[in-house]
């Protein structure tokens, strides 16, 4: 049975008193995730350490990295590679997110070998695609997202396609307040399943958690995660807002 995961993505915000705050206050609200469900917390670098001992012990609650470079190690200033990430025992890596896309100007080959690095680390990426607004209004998001996995991902044995986590976040919904509506995350969301079924199988595909990113929030948690084919979502503005994030938890499927 796929995770359904709730995702934190803190991006570049929050100082290392506020993040520890942030942790403190989430840890001390009641949730019970059950085997089947996650909680991760994508905060900054500097914040790992912090971060991993916070939760050290905690049951299906994780930290991730926001991103990693593509070489094993070497000069490469101000990078962080994956054999680090491993070595402070963290699980999971968020790749490929629109905004590194956008303004560091990550290209699918590009994410292709960070990819392949966090698995030769067996590290899970939480592959993020999704498209641009002109794309939705010309009613082409599905080859567009279609070629987002296949430049990335379909180089891929089933066996390592089955550690990564999909995250699908167009980026039109994403900081905008602008969510898309639970119909057109789930008709979304099928689409990827359908995709990675005829290239890897049914079976495969059903064992995916894809996630929905772009404005969840409490109030609309509930719904979007209720689809069938939505796993939970990565959560940017709404997972520095304990009350929120704790809701955005609770909301994951049984
Ligand atoms: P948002 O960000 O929840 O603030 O829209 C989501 C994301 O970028 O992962």
């Amino acid at each position: 049975m796929r995770k359904q995961i709730a995702a934190a993505n803190w991006k570049m915000n929050l100082t290392l008193q506020q993040g520890e705050a942030l942790l403190d206050a989430i840890i001390a609200t009641p949730h019970s995730l059950n085997e089947h469900q996650q909680a991760i917390f994508a905060v900054p670098f500097p914040y790992i350490a912090m971060a991993q001992s916070k939760l050290a012990g905690k049951k299906n609650v994780f930290v991730a990295a926001q991103n990693c470079y593509s070489k094993k190690s070497g000069a490469y200033t101000g990078e962080v590679s994956v054999e680090m990430l491993q070595s402070m025992g963290v699980q999971y890596v968020v790749l490929g997110h629109s905004e590194r896309r956008e303004y560091f100007q990550e290209s699918n080959q590009f994410l292709a070998d960070k990819v392949n690095i966090c698995l030769d680390y067996n590290i899970h990426p939480i592959f993020c695609c999704g498209e641009p607004l002109e794309i939705r209004e010309a009613g082409t998001q599905n080859a567009f997202v279609a070629k987002q996995l296949e430049e990335s991902l379909y180089h891929l044995s089933a066996e390592q396609l089955q550690k990564i986590v999909i995250a699908y976040e167009p980026i039109w919904a994403i900081g905008t307040g602008k969510t898309a509506t639970s119909a057109q995350a789930q008709e979304m969301h099928a689409y990827i399943r359908s995709q990675l079924a005829a290239k890897y199988g049914d079976g495969v595909a059903a064992n995916i958690s894809i996630l929905y990113g772009g404005s969840v929030k409490a109030a609309n948690a509930v719904e979007i995660f209720g689809q069938p084919d939505v796993d939970g979502g990565l959560v940017g503005g709404a997972s520095l807002i304990v009350e929120e994030f704790a809701a955005i938890i609770h909301a994951l499927k049984k």
